[in-house]
This record gives C-alpha cells, structure tokens and sequence, in this order.
C-alpha cells in the first residue's frame, strides 16, 4: 500500500498546482492525476452535479488503486463536503489547509478570498477562517472569468486581457485593505504572477494547492504511508476531453514535457 499512488482530481488543469508542490515535498511518490476537462467548469454547476462529478472522479482514481486521494479543487471541497465519508481511503479537500495558513498569516485581520462561484456561495472559507478566529474579517468575491482564461491558455501577467479582469474582480479586496488573499480555486495559482502584480508585492498569496499538498504529506506520514522507494516517483494523466490543451499549458506549468503522458478517458463509466 505504501508504494501505491496518490491520486489527484480537479474540473482542469487547476490541481496541477497541488501536484506541482507534492513534486517538491514528496518527489518519490508516484501520482496519477484526473482532470475533468470534458466537464469544466463545476464552479457554475448545480450542487447536485457537483457532487455527482466528484463521486465519479474519485471512484475513477480508485479504480487504480491509490492510497488517498486528494480533491485539488475549490469547489468540490466546498460543496461535496461529505465526500470524505465516502471513501475507503484518507482523503483531502483544500479548503481546511488553506484557511489554516491564512490565518495565520494574516497580521490586518483581513482576509480576501476568491473562488468560483459555486464555492464563495457556500462560504466554506469564511466559515472556517471565523472558526479560527472570529475577529478576522473576511471579504469574498467570486471570478467566474479566471477559470476560462486558465483553460484556455490566458495565464500571462502582462496580458491586457488578464489583468482587466483582474482588476476588476480584485477592486472590492483592495479597497477593504486585506493583507492576504486566499486563492481559493486551485486554477488560480496557474495566474499567481498576474494576480500579484495587479495587488502589490505587499499582499500575501495564500495558494490552495501549496497549502493542500503539504498537509497531504502530513496525513500519509501520520497513516505510515510514505513512499519507502527511493527512486523518483512517476506520475500518470488523464483527462475527460482531448489531451492537447491540457498537455501544453501542463508541460509549461509542471516544468517538464507530458505529451504522451495524458490519456483520455470516459468518465461516465465511473
Ligand atoms: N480548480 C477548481 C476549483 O478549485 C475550478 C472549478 C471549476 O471548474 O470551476 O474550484
């Protein structure tokens, strides 16, 4: 069981940022990776669908045999709460991770977070962050556009285009004088850069992917289910659409070449 992978989903591309960093705390582990791009966005979907789509990703990754699964997304751990009961498995959504490091960070007790609609609908983030620490004031906005521009390859922070809507989206977080920004979709780290530069190096990024994936090294730590090999972990692809869009922008985000490393699959199966 220790040597099986670590299975990741998310709508996109978004959970690549939480693969992105388990690469760097956990580099030998292997990883097979879900991407529902046939069906992206969930962010605007019915919490019924959203549930449904979760259930589905998370019996595809068992399906292979993985030791936990991690939700690399916003919205499904927002809205498909009791997933975790569901699983055979330890399991994480980003949600706790993050609102745990923000709270932390924050030193103006103001905390701006943003998400798909779907997620700031729910207040999953405030809720928790109040958990925390009732004083903390906490400002939500949600950026259905962010998730588009990420999926179609609109990542570059000198784009007119991005940072528009940027800055449109981040108007009401910068006038309410929050000091940290919980980036609470996991595409939206793909835009870090282009988000700092429209808020200033002063504001604290808090990025949901990051965050999740260290405390997935914590639980299989604390599950004595680390990886004992001590070769360089491998990592598998699969999407619900076509691979191409999805190995470009991947391959320039995890630094290295996937092509021929996604494999389309039928989601509707699971
Ligand atoms: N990365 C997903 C999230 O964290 C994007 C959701 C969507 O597909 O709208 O919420």
């Amino acid at each position: 069981m220790k040597n099986a992978p670590i299975g990741v989903f998310d709508s996109g591309l978004g959970g690549l940022t939480a693969v992105r960093e388990l690469r760097n705390v956990l580099p030998n582990e292997n990883i097979i990776y879900f991407g529902d791009t046939g069906r992206v966005p969930y962010g605007t979907r019915s919490e019924a669908t959203i549930k449904r789509y979760a259930m589905q990703d998370a019996k595809f990754l068992l399906k292979h045999n993985v030791k936990m699964i991690i939700a690399a997304c916003g919205t499904v751990s927002s809205v498909a709460v009791n997933l975790k009961h569901d699983l055979p498995i330890p399991f994480t959504g980003v949600v706790s991770p993050t609102c745990f490091a923000a709270a932390k960070a924050t030193k103006s007790k103001k905390i701006g977070v943003i998400g798909t609609s779907a997620t700031i609908n729910s207040h999953s983030y405030r809720d928790l962050i109040k958990q925390f620490d009732s004083e903390i004031e906490v400002i939500e906005q949600d950026c259905p556009l962010f998730v588009p521009l990420v999926e179609n390859g609109f990542i570059d922070k000198d784009d007119m285009i991005v940072r528009l809507v940027i800055e449109r989206y981040m108007a009401k977080i910068k006038d309410a004088g929050a000091d940290t920004v919980i980036l609470g979709c996991t595409h939206y780290p793909i835009i870090k850069d282009a988000i700092s530069s429209v808020m200033g190096n002063d504001i604290t990024l808090i990025d949901s992917g990051k965050e999740t994936a260290i405390y997935a090294a914590k639980i299989l730590k604390e599950n004595d289910l680390l990886n004992d090999s001590a070769d360089n972990g491998t990592s598998e692809f699969y999407v619900s659409d076509t691979p191409e869009g999805f190995e470009t922008i991947a391959s320039v985000f995890l630094g290295e070449n996937v092509s021929h490393k996604v494999e389309q699959i039928n989601i509707e199966l699971y």
